[in-house]
């Protein structure tokens, strides 16, 4: 059973290295290396930067969590690693050196989707049972999946465009404003006297899918329209124009969860999880559509909705009480979509091709 297993999982797709361990539900250690400082100055993650600081910390990862843990590699059952989709050296580093642990030590190793261990994560905080709506939004990743099982999902929509954590930090670009630019967009909002009324990307169209890219222009034009007016831009303007964009997004998504939830049945809850769901309007409108369908909502610590190596054991023990098992030809993979049946995503979002 998952709920008895002591897993390390492992992570490196993107700019965070990973390693946790997991017993059952309980969460033994989680330690997560962060790589923003290498990246800052280039205004993105820079893949190979990504893939050298992943290669030289994994292991460093991987001792702090089993010391945190309190336990020895031999007490673990079974070795998950993240196998993609990813920045493809990042991804590599996690699956070459699980693929070594497993050698030297034969336990049992399981390649994990990393979106899968996104989606499954309410699972492991809430016990959820199948099947759930997962709505992710991050600065990567932007999908409605219906989550069937641990390896069974349906992909309902997801952007064509950017992910809405990218536009989130190219609006706080536009306007000078700090990155993250999640954060210190909400922030910029809360203070607005006035609102700038965006357009609502895709929301005239029936289905799920979303798009962003067309609102970061429209900031630009609401920008420069100002600074044409001002010979500047105004404080307040600024704080309008965080407050109108921030409502677009909350629109849309808020619409299309509604739709999603409809095209649903027998669900038994409405989860959300990445970065972008940190967001207070956001959150509070998933909530309201949640209520509205008398479905719960569930909301993942931050710390478990962000990158992480606990959701990638997590979603190993799933698999490995389902049966799965990887040997050492486990490969790592670029591109990894959840729901091979559903049409491809056009979109990559910041942080490289997702799914
Ligand atoms: O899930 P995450 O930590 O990393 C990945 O993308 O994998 O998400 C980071 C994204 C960033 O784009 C950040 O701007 C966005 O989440 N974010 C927010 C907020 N906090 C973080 N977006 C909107 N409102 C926030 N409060
Ligand atoms: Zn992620």
């Amino acid at each position: 059973m998952a709920q008895d297993l002591t897993i390390l999982g492992l992570e490196s797709s993107c700019d965070d290295t990973a390693a946790a361990v997991l017993r059952g539900r309980a969460i033994l250690s989680n330690v997560v290396l962060r790589q923003d400082d290498l990246h800052a100055q280039f205004g993105g993650v820079v893949p190979e930067i990504a893939a050298r600081a992943h290669a030289e910390k994994i292991d460093l990862a991987v001792e702090r969590a089993l010391a945190e843990a309190g336990i020895a590699l031999r007490d673990c059952d079974a070795i998950a690693v993240t196998a993609g989709p990813g920045l493809i050296g990042g991804v590599l580093a996690a699956v070459m050196c699980a693929k070594g642990l497993s050698a030297a030590t034969g336990l049992p190793l399981i390649g994990v989707n990393h979106l899968a261990g996104h989606a499954l994560t309410p699972r492991l905080t809430d016990g959820v049972a199948y099947p759930y709506l997962m709505l992710l939004v991050s600065g990567g990743h932007c999908q409605f999946l219906r989550v069937d099982g641990p390896d069974a999902f349906a992909r309902l929509g997801g952007t064509i465009d950017d992910a809405p954590g990218e536009a989130f930090d190219k609006v706080a670009r536009l306007l000078g404003l700090p990155q993250p630019g999640g954060p210190s967009v909400e922030a910029e909002a809360a203070s607005a006297t006035g609102t700038i009324r965006l357009p609502r990307p895709l929301l005239d169209r029936p289905g799920c899918d979303l798009s962003f890219s067309g609102l970061k222009t429209a900031v630009l034009r609401a920008r420069d329209m100002a600074v044409a007016e001002h010979g500047g831009l105004p404080r307040a303007i600024r704080a309008d124009i965080c407050h109108g964009f921030q409502q677009a997004v909350r629109d849309v998504l808020a619409e299309k969860s509604r739709r999603a939830i409809a095209a649903c049945d027998g669900l038994t809850a409405f989860a959300v999880a990445g970065g972008v769901a940190a967001n207070t309007p956001l959150r509070a409108a998933l909530r309201q559509v949640a209520d509205d369908a008398g479905l719960p909502f569930l909301a993942p610590p931050l710390a478990l909705c962000t990158d992480n190596a606990a959701m990638i054991a997590w979603a190993g023990a799933e698999l490995h009480a389902a049966g799965h098992r990887d040997d050492l030809t486990l490969a790592a993979r670029p591109r990894w979509p959840l729901d091979s049946t559903a049409a491809p995503m056009l979109g990559s979002g910041k942080r490289g091709a997702k799914a």
